[in-house]
């Protein structure tokens, strides 16, 4: 299987700016890419990938189905306008939108449910890390969660986020160990991650790819990756 890299833009970009990077983003013969942009740019980004073999992510789903819920996108929307993958359980929105283990596991069965593959992450805090609670919170996020074809997990300590800090391959290499003990899919790290460190990232054989916040932003810098 080839190993994945996942672009997150995040809340960033005007359109303008998503159609240039789209257009920027060369395929890969060792990796599957998939760009996750915001919900807003999902399908102008899709009419410009569509034949480069680049896959559609988003970033986020409605722990919903259709109905009255302002605001919020189903999955089957987002399957819908061509998205293969979706990001779930972020560390900003566990934080910043205070959604709970719960609610990211009713997201991942509505994922899961229209055929969707889901990019779960999970991860530590620096305090947490500190106190060497690691697999302690990786067997928490994960209680409950069941192996399914389509799953992938991404492993992202919360505090290598746009910090520029990464963690030893050895702390990401026992942290997958961990993961995969628990639910045994794909596993990719994010943190960090640049054209910098991915060769040495790379060098973690339980890795099943990346996942990269910032430096998915410049088209040259995320090239580079692979
Ligand atoms: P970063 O973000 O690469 O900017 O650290 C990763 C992420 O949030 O998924």
């Amino acid at each position: 299987m080839k190993k994945l890299l996942v672009g997150n833009w995040k809340m960033n970009l005007n359109a303008a700016d998503a159609v240039a990077l789209s257009k920027a983003i060369q395929p890969s013969l060792d990796y599957d890419i998939v760009i996750c942009p915001s919900l807003l740019h999902l399908s102008i980004v899709q009419s410009l990938i569509n034949t480069s073999g680049i896959k559609l992510g988003a970033q986020n789903v409605s722990r919903e189905t259709f109905g009255s819920f302002t605001g919020d996108v189903c999955a089957e929307q987002l399957k819908d306008i061509g998205c293969e993958y979706v990001i779930i359980g972020h560390s900003e929105r566990r934080v910043k939108a205070e959604e709970s283990n719960v609610e990211i596991h009713t997201k991942l069965q509505r994922a899961l449910e229209v055929g969707l593959k889901p990019i779960l992450c999970v991860g530590e805090s620096l305090e947490e890390y500190k106190s060497e609670l690691t697999n302690e919170i990786l067997a928490r996020q994960l209680l409950n969660v069941e192996y399914n074809d389509s799953l992938i997990i991404a492993y992202e300590p919360v505090w290598a986020i746009g910090t520029g800090l990464v963690p030893t391959n050895r702390e990401i290499e026992n942290s997958i160990t961990t993961i995969k003990s628990i639910v045994n899919s794909p596993v990719l790290y994010g943190g960090s991650v640049s054209a910098k460190n991915s060769s040495q990232l790379d060098e973690i054989s339980c890795c099943d790819g990346f996942l990269v916040g910032g430096a998915s932003l410049k088209a040259d810098e995320f090239n580079k990756i692979y």
